[in-house]
């Protein structure tokens, strides 16, 4: 589904950027775009990196960076 609209993002976007080494909000917003323009897409976009670092916390996956969410 599409996340932000004026950057025509993704969520899946989102989670392939975190598995290609986005490690937060901060990253994804800097490396994707999401929350640049408009801004309304920011509570949806942070809620999609929360629970995609949640979801590689709780699936014991190695990451080679830090996996948490902090919000920016
Ligand atoms: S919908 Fe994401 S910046 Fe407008």
């Amino acid at each position: 589904m599409y996340v932000c609209l004026c950057q025509g993002v993704t969520d899946g976007q989102i989670r392939d950027a975190i598995l290609e080494g986005c490690c937060s909000y901060r990253d994804v917003r800097q490396t994707l775009g999401v929350a640049s323009q408009c801004g309304k897409c920011a509570t949806v976009a942070k809620a999609v990196v929360r629970e995609t670092l949640t979801e590689l916390q709780s699936s014991q996956v190695m990451l080679a960076y830090p996996a948490e969410f902090s919000a920016a």
